[in-house]
């Protein structure tokens, strides 16, 4: 995995690898964006089998989180949050492509998985570059018992 080579900031805060120690103020993040947020658990299990995990922070707490499985020869973008008081800024527009280029090397393209009704995820990946490829029809349980439609988005990592 490459490393940050040198200190990188976006909007003020720090971005970093993501550590053990990040994993409950995470997964409290992560479960206040998303009914079906990870654990402490298991983002702990995630940062063990997908190292390709980054934070941006401050010197208090963390305010985006961001996550890959990679597996040769591409990614995938498994999470990404950004914190209700920073998003509408561009955080996570910077963040993805500043994320983009750490990626390891053999990376040439990343797919992701969005809930259809998710506009707000939809437009900053439509933003980013990448196209719709497929859909997976009910593929997400939701609290009402209505199981919505998952769309499948890739870019190259060069466009
Ligand atoms: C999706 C999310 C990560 C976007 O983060 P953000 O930092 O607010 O996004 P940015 O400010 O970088 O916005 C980039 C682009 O995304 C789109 N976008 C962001 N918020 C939007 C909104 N509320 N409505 C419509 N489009 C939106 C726009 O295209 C925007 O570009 P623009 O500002 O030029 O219009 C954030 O809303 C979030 O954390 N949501 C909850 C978790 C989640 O859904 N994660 C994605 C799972 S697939």
């Amino acid at each position: 995995m490459s490393n940050l080579a040198s200190p990188h900031s976006i909007d003020g805060l720090q971005l970093r690898q993501m550590c053990p120690k990040d994993c409950s103020q995470v997964a409290e993040l992560h479960q206040y964006l998303d009914d079906a947020g990870w654990s402490e658990s298991q983002w702990l299990d995630s940062l063990e089998n997908y190292p390709c995990s980054w934070v941006l922070a401050d010197n208090k707490k963390i305010h985006s989180y961001i996550c890959f499985q990679t597996t040769v020869p591409q990614a995938e973008l498994l999470n990404l949050g950004v914190a209700p008081a920073r998003q509408g800024q561009g955080v996570a527009f910077e963040l993805v492509s500043a994320i983009i280029k750490l990626l390891p090397e053999y990376v040439e393209s990343i797919f992701l998985e969005v809930r259809r009704s998710n506009i707000p995820a939809i437009g900053l990946y439509e933003k980013l570059g990448f196209k719709k490829v497929g859909e997976r029809r009910g593929y997400y349980a939701t609290s009402s018992g209505i199981k919505e439609d998952a769309l499948i988005y890739k870019r190259a990592i060069s466009l």
